[in-house]
C-alpha cells in the first residue's frame, strides 16, 4: 500500500461515516499555546474540544504534519520519528467510546485487512480519582479480541494530555500492532520497548480539562480525539521492519547514497537515517504557512538544533559542500503535491538552508577543535562543566543538545544545570529576554513547581535516611501550591520521623548545593545508585538528578540549580493514601496551611 493510499482510505472511512475533512493546519499551533509545534491533529481544535461549537460540525477527520522535540533522541531507531503525518478523526460531544473503538477495529481489520489476532490494546486500569475503563475493555472483547489482547495500565500509559501544562485530556486506549517475536519476559506487553509491540494508534477520551492550578475539571462534552501515525502503519502494512524503508525515505535516502557514493565516502546507518529524517523535518518548518526561521529561541531553535545536527553528521563523513538544498529539494518534490506551502516557499528554505549553512560552517571546525580540547583535559568524572558548554555555544553556536551529543559519544556528560545558570546569567545581561527550550519542557512549568519537583526528590532522600531505603515511591503529584508523595510504608510516621524528614531536607537547602545533571544509560544510572523508575520508558539515556549527599534519582526534570532556591520546606500532613502506601504533602518557600 502506498502511503496516498493510505490517506485516502483513512480520510473516506471516516467521510462515509459522517465526518468532514479538515486541512492540515500549520506546524504552528494558533489555537494551543501551550505547546511549541503541532504535535498531533487535535492542537488546531482545542477551542472545540472544550466546547467551542466547530464551524464544519461534530465529527472531523484529517492528516496533520505534526513535530514532536521529545523524539529528538530516539531518531535514527526503527520507529521514532521529528516530523510525521498523523491520521485523526474526532467527535466533539458527538460519539463515545464504543463506537469510536468500532470504526477504529472495523478501519484495521476490514479496510487494512490486519488479522485481530496481529492486535494488542492496552486500556486504563483506574485509580482513586477515574475508574477501569470497562467500557473500552468491553467493547475490545465484543469486537472479537481475547482477554490476552487486552493490557491495563495507569496514567503513564492510558492517559493522554494535556499536550502543553494545561487543556483537554483524559483516560485512553491505544492500538499496538504485535510484530510477533517472542515476549522479552513475563512482564513483556505494550508498555515495554523490546520491540515486539508498536504503537499504532491511540484513541483518547477526552472528558476532562486540565487548569493552570494543576486541578482536572469535567468538560462539558465528551470528546474523542483519535490519532495514527501514517509511516508506523506504512512499514507494518508492508511488512518492513522501519520507517526508512517506506517510500516516504526512499527518494531522500537514495539522494544521501548518491552524495555519499560522489564523495567516496561513507556514513553509519545512524546518521544516514538521522540526516533523512531531518531534512523532511527541517524542510516541512522551513516551509510552513508560518515559514519557520532558524533562531535562537522558541521553534527557531528547535529548527536550529536539526539543521545543525545535520550538518554536523554530514561532515562526518567528510562532506565539506553544502548538500542540505539538494537534499530538501527532494522533499519539495515528493510532498509538494500534498502540502503546497512546500512549493511555494521552496525558495525560501532554499535560502535559508544556505544561509544556516554558512554561519555554522564557518565556526564548526574551530568549534571542533576547541570541544576535542575540553574533552582531553576533562577529569575522572567525565564531566564537562557548564562554563565550556556554554563557551561552545556561545562562541560556536553549538546548542546544548549538539554538545551532549558530541560529549555522550567519547563517554562524557554535560552538567546541564551548570549551563542554564551561564545561559540565564548572559541572557539577563544581554536582555535579549530569548529562551532555550529544553528536551522535556522546562518553559512550560511554572518557577514553583519546578522547586517543588527539587523539594521532592529532597523529600525522597531523606524518607530513605529515616526510613530505610526499602521505602518507595509510589506517585508524585505538584501543583503550583504544594507537592503530594505517596510512598510505601506500613503505618503511620512518628511526630519525630516527621521533623527529623523536614529538618533533613532544610539542612540541604542550607547548604546551598549545586543540583547536578547528567545524561546516563539505564545501567549506568542504576549501577551509580539513582533511585526511580528504570524501565525503558525515557529510552535508553536517562537523565539523572544528583543533589550530593541527599539524592540521586532518575528523573527528566526540570530542576533548581541550587537546593537555596526553595528557601523552607515545611511538612503540612502525613496520612495514608491506600493499604501500605502513606501520602505526605509539603509546602516549600512561605508557609501555607491547606
Ligand atoms: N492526541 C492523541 C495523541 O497524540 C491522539 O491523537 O496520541
Amino acid at each position: 500500500m502506498t502511503a496516498n493510499e493510505l490517506r485516502k482510505m483513512y480520510v473516506n472511512f471516516f467521510k462515509e461515516r459522517g465526518h468532514h475533512e479538515i486541512a492540515s493546519a500549520s506546524l504552528l499551533p494558533e489555537n494551543d499555546p501551550t505547546v511549541l509545534f503541532t504535535t498531533a491533529g487535535m492542537h488546531p481544535l482545542v477551542p472545540y474540544l472544550l466546547g467551542e461549537k466547530h464551524p464544519q460540525g461534530t465529527k472531523l477527520v484529517s492528516v496533520q504534519k505534526c513535530v514532536r522535540t521529545g523524539d529528538i533522541d530516539e531518531v535514527g531507531d526503527d520507529t521514532h520519528l521529528t516530523f510525521f503525518e498523523m491520521l485523526g478523526n474526532w467527535s466533539l460531544g458527538e460519539y463515545f467510546k464504543e463506537e469510536s473503538i468500532g470504526m477504529s477495529y472495523d478501519f484495521l481489520t476490514t479496510c487494512l485487512n490486519i488479522p485481530k489476532e496481529k492486535l494488542t490494546v492496552t486500556v486504563f486500569e483506574g485509580d482513586e480519582l477515574v475508574p477501569r475503563d470497562e467500557v473500552a475493555a468491553r467493547t475490545w472483547k465484543s469486537q472479537g479480541l481475547q482477554e490476552n489482547q487486552i493490557f491495563y495500565y495507569g496514567r503513564e500509559e492510558n492517559w493522554w494530555g494535556p499536550a502543553g501544562q494545561t487543556g483537554p485530556c483524559g483516560t485512553d486506549t491505544e492500538i499496538f500492532y504485535d510484530l510477533g517475536k517472542p515476549s522479552c519476559s513475563v512482564n513483556c506487553g505494550p508498555a515495554c520497548h523490546c520491540g515486539k509491540y508498536v504503537e499504532i494508534w491511540n484513541n483518547v477520551f477526552m472528558e476532562y480539562h486540565k487548569k493552570s492550578d494543576g486541578s482536572y475539571e469535567k468538560l462539558r462534552q465528551k470528546n474523542v480525539d483519535t490519532g495514527m501515525g501514517l509511516e508506523r502503519v506504512l512499514t507494518i502494512l508492508n511488512g518492513y521492519t522501519n520507517v526508512y524503508e517506506t517510500e516516504l525515505f526512499l527518494p531522500v535516502r537514495n539522494k544521501l547514497d548518491e552524495i555519499i557514493a560522489v564523495n567516496e565516502t561513507k556514513l553509519s546507518e545512524k546518521s544516514k537515517r538521522i540526516i533523512c529524517e531531518h531534512t523532511r523535518a527541517v524542510t516541512f518548518l522551513l516551509g510552513d504557512s508560518k515559514k519557520i526561521v532558524p533562531s535562537n529561541s522558541e521553534q527557531g531553535y528547535v529548527l536550529r538544533r536539526l539543521i545543525r545536527r545535520m550538518i554536523r553528521h554530514l561532515k562526518q563523513a567528510g562532506i565539506e559542500k553544502n548538500v542540505l538544498c539538494k537534499l530538501a529539494k527532494i522533499i519539495v518534490e515528493q510532498y509538494g503535491c500534498l502540502y503546497e506551502e512546500l512549493r511555494e516557499n521552496e525558495l525560501f528554505i532554499m535560502e535559508q538552508l544556505e544561509k544556516e549553512y554558512n554561519l555554522f560552517n564557518k565556526t564548526l571546525d574551530k568549534g571542533l577543535k576547541y570541544a576535542k580540547l575540553y574533552f582531553d583535559k576533562i577529569g575522572e568524572d567525565k564531566l564537562l562543566n557548564g562554563e565550556l558548554a556554554f563557551k561552545l555555544y556561545d562562541t560556536f553556536g553549538f546548542p546544548i543538545e549538539f554538545t551532549i551529543e558530541l560529549a555522550s559519544e567519547m563517554g562524557i556528560t554535560v552538567d546541564v544545570g551548570g549551563f542554564q545558570h551561564k545561559f540565564a546569567e548572559h541572557q539577563k545581561k544581554s536582555r535579549q529576554g530569548a529562551e532555550v527550550k529544553f528536551k522535556g519542557g522546562l518553559s512550560d512549568q511554572g518557577e514553583q513547581a519546578t522547586k517543588l519537583h527539587t523539594a521532592t526528590h529532597l523529600l525522597n532522600g531523606a524518607l530513605q535516611t529515616v526510613l530505610g531505603t526499602d521505602v518507595f515511591q509510589r506517585g508524585s503529584n505538584i501543583t503550583a501550591e504544594r507537592l503530594r508523595f505517596d510512598f510505601s510504608f506500613p503505618r503511620k510516621l512518628t511526630k519525630e520521623e516527621l521533623d527529623k524528614i523536614e529538618r533533613i531536607v532544610n539542612e540541604a537547602i542550607s547548604k546551598h548545593i549545586d543540583v547536578l545533571c547528567e545524561e546516563l544509560t539505564v545501567k549506568e544510572a542504576k549501577k551509580s545508585g539513582a533511585v526511580g523508575v528504570f524501565d525503558d520508558k525515557y529510552g535508553e539515556v536517562v537523565k539523572v538528578y544528583t543533589i550530593p549527599g541527599y539524592s540521586k534519582e532518575i528523573c527528566g526534570g526540570p530542576h533548581v540549580r541550587n537546593t537555596s532556591e526553595l528557601k523552607v520546606f515545611q511538612i503540612m500532613k502525613e496520612e495514608a493514601s491506600s493499604a501500605g502506601v502513606r501520602r505526605i504533602k509539603a509546602v516549600i518557600g512561605i508557609t501555607k496551611t491547606f
